[in-house]
């Protein structure tokens, strides 16, 4: 059965070029198990035809706001539909939907809409730099709309950049996540550690690692919209703050300890997967070290294993570490899961072109009864979703 099984999705097509992608979507969406309508701005209708729409859907596709079919038709079909999937969305269209502009069909359903919305957009890559675009996709977070994509590639101006609908698959894992329960996780105060931490050497200079934060900030996000209240330890990363999640920004591993002192006893869910350094330099020097010809040499102290460290209080209290391993990944990831008296840990390879600062990634999760899962290479987003249903799932066993 899939992933999809018996859900109704609108689909709201704009006048990008990608829109000739929309038939395809609309057939993987169905063998899914979906039954997709589709609603065409105008400029849609001159990249795709109504009417292959309408065959592939095997539904009625509407582009007017005036219809003589139904009346009031931007309210039934939102009240109809379980997920609003806009896509591809250009960027007049999301200038218009944070203006609240509603001057056709599809925006006066995006206004309409009280259910999850997924927005994936598609545009030439100056269009998606441009500060007013940013400033708009931020506001539309804000109101709760979900975005999926856009993906850097090739792109229909000759250039090469970001602004690439999202891979199909990507936008059904996206789609299949907004349909999640928005409560599998009330009432469970979650706090998640991500990023990197620096070490400084002196007033300048830090000894850090490639951890990007986008693994944790993707948990924190994906927990906060299964309903938890979050609060997120970051590290320095160059990530957007995730909406509707606490956060509290360190530099060191002391900055990090202290930070979980202050925020563990409260939580009922600790995921640790920043990257905290395991050495520091000992002494930090207060002036800025000067070249000298002959080298320098640094003293490095161990920094204390945090994870390790904490009391949890059980069964209160779940615990969940990860692994980052660059060989022998299920026996290593489990002799830290029994010494750090972990309930779940998130194992994976990492290497030159492997784990950090990817897009995507491949857990393994092993948990506190035996359990191994290979969750396989997935975006980030999905694998969260997928460490949260595995951390529901030991809940619920304990
Ligand atoms: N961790 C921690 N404090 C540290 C180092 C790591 O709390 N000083 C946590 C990480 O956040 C992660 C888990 O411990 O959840 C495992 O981290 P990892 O770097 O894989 O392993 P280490 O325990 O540091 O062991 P090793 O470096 O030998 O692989």
């Amino acid at each position: 059965m899939g992933e999809l099984h018996g859900k109704r999705i609108l689909l709201g097509v704009t006048g990008s070029i990608a829109a000739y992608k929309c038939p395809e979507l609309v057939r993987r969406l169905q063998d899914r198990g979906a039954t997709v309508t589709v609603v065409m701005t105008e400029a849609a209708a001159r990249f795709v035809t109504p009417l292959t729409l309408q065959t592939i859907s095997r539904r009625p596709v509407y582009t007017q706001l005036f219809d003589p079919r139904e009346e009031i038709l931007h309210l039934t079909l939102v009240e109809e539909a379980d997920l609003f999937l806009i896509a591809p969305a250009t960027a007049n269209f999301i200038g218009k939907a944070a203006s609240g502009l509603a001057d056709d069909l599809l925006s006066t359903l995006f206004l309409a809409a009280r259910g999850p919305v997924l927005l994936a957009p598609a545009m030439d890559a100056v269009m998606w730099d441009h500060p007013v675009t940013r400033g708009q996709l931020r506001q539309l977070r804000e109101a709760g709309i979900d975005i999926v994509g856009p993906e850097a590639g090739p792109l229909a101006s000759g250039l090469v950049g970001m602004g690439r609908l999202a891979d199909p698959e990507a936008m059904i894992a996206a789609a299949a996540e907004c349909l999640v329960s928005r409560t599998a996780l009330a009432g469970e105060r979650v706090l998640v550690t991500a990023g990197p931490t620096r070490e400084p050497l002196d007033p300048v200079r830090f000894l850090s690692n490639r951890s990007s934060g986008k693994m944790g900030y993707a948990i924190a996000r994906t927990a906060a919209r299964r309903g938890a209240h979050v609060t997120l330890i970051s590290g320095p990363t160059a990530l957007p703050l995730p909406f509707g999640v606490e956060v509290v920004t360190i530099e060191t591993a002391a900055d990090m300890a202290a930070a979980l002192d202050k925020r563990f006893p409260d939580s009922t869910i600790l995921i640790m997967a920043a990257a905290v350094a395991d050495y520091r330099p000992k002494a930090a020097e207060t002036r800025k070290i000067a070249r000298r010809s002959e080298g320098l040499r640094v003293e490095l102290e161990a920094v204390p294993d945090l994870l390790a460290q904490l009391r949890p209080d059980r069964p209160r209290q779940l615990m969940v570490g990860f692994a980052a391993e660059t060989e022998e990944l299920v026996p290593r990831a489990t002799r830290k899961l029994r010494s750090k008296q972990l309930d779940l840990i998130a194992a994976n390879l990492v290497g030159p072109s492997l784990g950090f600062d990817m897009e995507e990634i491949a857990l393994t999760l092993l948990d506190r009864t035996g359990g191994v899962r290979e969750l396989g290479l997935l975006p980030k987003t999905v694998a969260a979703g997928r460490l949260l249903d595995a951390v529901v799932a030991l809940r619920q066993k304990a």
